[in-house]
């Protein structure tokens, strides 16, 4: 049986006391799998009422959606991996399409975002994904490939087996329309053969999660293929009674 990772990205929603209200309610009513973690991504500022909740269970855990790479000083603004490492973050996710997308981060930002996660023991959740005119032109492999290895890059192969990746399609979140099976099974498989070419035999045990418009409906089917190790869950994510559903899928 796989091990399987379910990851929640709150994006820009739940204040401190709705995160407090939530997470009452989900870990009232979710016992621990063994087979399976679950990690929130809440706003930074609510990232206290997550940790928390969640204090005493080693199956559930909490992150910050995005860092900066300086560990300290005059960017306004900015949260560093030891800020969120010391605030109780253990995860941390790393080029999400939203940041590269709206925010304008680079690849070689990505890269130095992952260096400063492993610095400050936070694991980075690197997300990857092609825009759909690259996937109507063919590209999607290349485009996908080209993002992990730019996050990596200078990264000794031993530490690559200790991050998790998340392969959303672009012209999937937030849109209502998901990857087929197929397509994910495609994807993810070339994600783990390239994982493996950068990190060793190891690093094809690195969880690959799917994310794009997963919902109650749709993950078990995404879960299925043998490659997807997980789903990165937004809008379904926002609500407890679906995310407890998604989680228990
Ligand atoms: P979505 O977002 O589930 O709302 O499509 C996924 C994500 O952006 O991580």
């Amino acid at each position: 049986m796989k091990s399987l990772v379910f990851a929640a990205n709150w994006k820009m929603n739940q204040a401190p006391a709705d995160a407090a209200l939530f997470m009452r309610t989900f870990v009232g009513q979710y016992a621990r799998q063994t087979d399976r973690r679950v990690l929130f991504f809440p706003p930074a500022l609510s990232l206290h009422s997550v940790v928390e909740a969640i204090h005493d269970r080693a199956d559930l855990q909490a992150g910050v959606q995005n860092i900066h790479w300086e560990d300290s000083g005059a960017f306004t603004g900015e949260i560093s991996a030891g800020l969120a490492r010391g605030a109780g973050a253990r995860f941390v996710l790393i080029g999400h399409s939203e940041r590269r997308h709206l925010f304008g981060e680079t690849e070689a930002d990505t890269a130095k975002k992952v260096a400063a996660a492993l610095k400050a023991g936070l694991t980075p959740v690197i997300c990857v994904g092609e825009t759909l005119p690259e996937r109507e032109a063919g590209e999607t492999l290349r485009v996908i490939r080209r993002q992990l290895r730019a996050a990596l890059e200078g990264q000794e192969a031993g530490v690559v087996a200790g991050v998790l990746i998340a392969y959303e399609p672009v012209w999937a979140i937030g849109t209502g329309r998901t990857a087929t099976p197929q397509d994910a099974a495609e994807a993810h498989a070339a994600l783990k053969t390239e994982l493996r070419a950068l990190g060793g035999e190891r690093s094809g045990a690195v969880p690959v999660l799917y994310g794009g418009s997963v919902n109650r409906a749709n993950v078990a089917g995404l879960l299925a293929v043998e490659d997807v190790d997980g789903v990165l869950v937004g809008g379904a994510s926002l609500d407890a009674e679906q995310w407890l559903a998604i989680v228990r899928s």
